[in-house]
């Protein structure tokens, strides 16, 4: 089995951060969303992948190289124009020539793994296999219609009045079949290969759909809200270590992580909370819920479930919470702060904070 993943995009609901990096490379507790989907990947026990990528191909391609670091072997596959899912299976055609496919939107987290779900997909080889998650509301989202064996009866995008609350989820596993069912579809109303069509047409067409129901955490961290939830949630299984400096004068409360080279001065640092590599905290309350990127400087700043990239550097602000603050970014005190604010920040942007 080869596998998929998708990483081109537009990001238009990530936007500012879409603006100056992909959205499959924001860190959640440290790592990029795109890493956490290689590894799971692995975890089925797939190495050969293919990864769609659109207009940051240099920036995916540096962070992540030949996989060989995650111990996987990775081949670009470019795409010009974000034209759909199923447009991205029809280019990755060549990769994948007749072989069996788990195919993994780049920007879905589902932390407790599909290993389940890829044995089932093994064992019975139906043309797909989807995966599915029960959701409050699922009328934004592609929905199933199942029958009592858990086979698919029907697709729904966006339906107004939902049959279902079991939600497609950004995981797929599929047979050659589905080569036939993207090259016999055409594009949608906003003008993009939709999967949920080409699933359709081989429904239509005769062939078995399978839906298994994901029963762990899931989330599209397609906006910044869904990034911090997803944040908060992964720093909930943090390891705590402190391999950096921490002085006498600071206080680590609850799961903390402090990692090398990085010096934590008079500060607080109330977990679940990680400060990264090579990054200086000095007098400063930090947390809980909050991932500190690699090389940032924090001083005399009140921060909590919040994101800071690398090299950011933030002084003299008292309270900070909800927020992402992009790369390099410098955000400073203006006159007068005694109240929280809220700042989703874009790399390299300069804020200063007037109360
Ligand atoms: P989406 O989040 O549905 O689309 P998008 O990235 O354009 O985002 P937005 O709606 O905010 O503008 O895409 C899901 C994943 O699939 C994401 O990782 C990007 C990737 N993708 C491609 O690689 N090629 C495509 O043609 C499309 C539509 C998405």
């Amino acid at each position: 089995m080869k596998a998929l993943v998708l990483s081109g995009g537009s990001g238009t609901r990530l936007r500012p951060f879409s603006y100056s990096m992909p959205k499959q490379l924001i860190p959640i507790a440290n790592k990029p969303v795109l890493e956490y989907v290689l590894e799971d990947v692995k975890a089925l026990g797939v190495t050969e992948i293919g990864i769609i990528v659109g207009s940051w191909a240099p920036q995916i391609e540096e962070a992540i190289g030949d996989g060989s670091r995650l111990g996987v072997r990775v081949t670009y596959i470019p795409q010009d124009a974000p034209l759909g899912l199923a447009h991205c299976v029809t280019l990755a055609k060549p990769f994948l020539g007749d072989d069996d496919f788990v195919m993994y939107l780049g920007d879905n987290m589902l932390p407790e793994g599909t290993a389940d779900i890829a044995g089932e997909f093994r064992a019975g080889r139906p043309a797909a296999q989807i995966v599915v998650h029960k959701v409050a509301d699922p009328r934004a989202l592609g929905v199933a219609e199942l029958d009592t064996e858990g086979r698919v009866t029907r697709l729904v995008e966006k339906p107004e009045e939902p049959k279902s609350d079991l939600a497609l989820i950004g995981v797929y596993f599929f047979t050659s079949e589905i080569h036939r069912a993207v090259a016999s579809i055409s594009p949608s109303a906003r003008g993009e290969l939709e999967i949920t069509d080409a699933i359709q047409w081989l429904l239509d067409d005769g062939a078995e759909i399978k839906a298994s129901e994901y029963q762990g955490y899931w989330k599209d961290t397609g906006r910044t809200d869904d990034v911090l939830e997803c944040n908060r949630y992964l720093l909930g299984s943090l390891r705590p270590a402190v391999l950096g400096e921490c002085d006498d004068a600071s206080r680590l409360i609850g799961e903390v992580r402090i990692e090398a080279g990085a010096r934590v001065v008079r500060s607080r640092i109330e977990g679940p909370a990680v400060v990264g590599a090579g990054s200086v905290v000095e007098d400063s309350h930090i947390g809980p819920d909050t991932a500190i990127g690699q090389g940032c400087t924090l001083r005399d700043t009140r921060i909590r479930d919040s994101i800071v990239l690398d090299g950011a550097t933030i002084s003299g602000v008292p309270g900070i919470q909800g927020s992402i603050i992009g790369r390099n970014a410098t955000v400073g005190a203006g006159a007068h702060v005694d109240t929280y604010h809220r700042l989703v920040v874009g790399d390299h942007t300069r804020i200063e904070v007037a109360a």
